[in-house]
Parts: structure tokens; C-alpha cells; sequence
């Protein structure tokens, strides 16, 4: 059985529905995966080992990746280092005015430990709406069946 990683920081109502949204379109879409959900101040390099892909969403706050998402990677990059080449792995990013400057640094992080990005980051950009959401599941559901289903 596979394992999928989802790795959310979700500060607000609006990014805990993101999340809430993505996980059940996965569950829904990709039933025989084992999913485990961590907020990013929960996982260890372990974790990160463990799995088979990384599903991972942030917020942007000051023209960065969320303090939280920074502080993983600052504890797991070396670990993850060499050992997670090939890693299939799928970004979101929900960004209230931008969102470019936290594309470019994950983008930057993927591309160091060789993570196989299956589509580029989604930037969730602008006022909170409904399509959001839609955009996410989509991604979710496509990401957690093709890893299930070994494409990736
Ligand atoms: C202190 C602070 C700094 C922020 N800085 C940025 C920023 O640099 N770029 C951006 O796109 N959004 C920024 N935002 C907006 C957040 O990305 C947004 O509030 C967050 O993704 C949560 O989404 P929500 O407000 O819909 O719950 C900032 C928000 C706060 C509170």
C-alpha cells in the first residue's frame, strides 16, 4: 500500500476548509492510499522517508512561505537530502494578494531534493471564493489516483 504525506499549515478557517477539501477528495479518489495528515511543525524527517509522495500547502504571509513550512524544511532538508530523489509531490499555495515569491522558494526547495513535481504549484490568489476549493480537490484527486494507480 502507498502512502501519501499531506502536509498543511491551515492558521485560518479558510485554509482549514482547503485542506478539509483536498483530504476528502483524496479519500474519495484514491481509497486503498494510506494517508496521513501532518501539520508542517509535526514532521520529521521520517516522515518524509516514509512516504511514497508529499502533498504539501502553505500560505504566503510577508512575502514568504509560512514560518511553519520554512521551519520543516530548515529541520528536514538535510535528512530528505539525496534520499527522496524522484519523489513525487504536489503544492498548493494560498497567497491573499501574491503568492510568486513562495512559488519561486518551494519551487527552488523541490528542485534541491530532486522531488517530482507532477504539475506546477497552484497559487490560490486574491479574496477567498468557491473555486478554490474545486481547483484543489482537482488537484488532489488527479495527484493521490495517480499515485495509487503508480503513474507517478
Ligand atoms: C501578516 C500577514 C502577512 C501577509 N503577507 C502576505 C504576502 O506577503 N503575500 C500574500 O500573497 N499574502 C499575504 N497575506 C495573506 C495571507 O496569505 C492569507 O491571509 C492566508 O493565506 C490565509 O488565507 P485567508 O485569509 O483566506 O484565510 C498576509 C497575511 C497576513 C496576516
Amino acid at each position: 500500500m502507498k502512502t501519501l504525506l499531506f502536509i498543511a499549515h491551515t492558521p485560518s478557517e479558510n485554509t482549514r476548509l482547503l485542506a478539509t477539501q483536498a483530504i476528502a477528495s483524496i479519500q474519495e479518489y484514491a481509497p486503498a492510499l494510506r494517508l496521513v495528515t501532518k501539520q508542517p511543525q509535526e514532521v520529521q524527517i521520517e516522515d518524509g522517508l516514509a512516504c511514497d509522495g508529499i502533498m504539501l500547502g502553505t500560505i504566503e504571509n510577508i512575502g514568504y512561505m509560512s514560518g511553519m513550512t520554512k521551519d520543516m524544511f530548515d529541520r528536514c532538508y538535510n535528512g530528505w537530502l539525496d534520499r527522496q530523489a524522484g519523489l513525487p509531490a504536489c503544492i498548493y499555495i494560498r497567497a491573499g494578494l501574491d503568492g510568486t515569491a513562495t512559488r519561486q522558494a518551494i519551487n527552488a526547495i523541490a528542485t534541491g531534493l530532486k522531488w517530482r513535481l507532477v504539475q506546477p504549484p497552484i497559487v490560490l490568489k486574491g479574496s477567498f471564493c468557491d473555486s478554490f476549493g474545486d481547483t484543489l480537490s482537482e488537484q488532489a484527486a488527479g495527484f493521490a489516483a495517480g499515485l495509487e494507480q503508480g503513474i507517478f
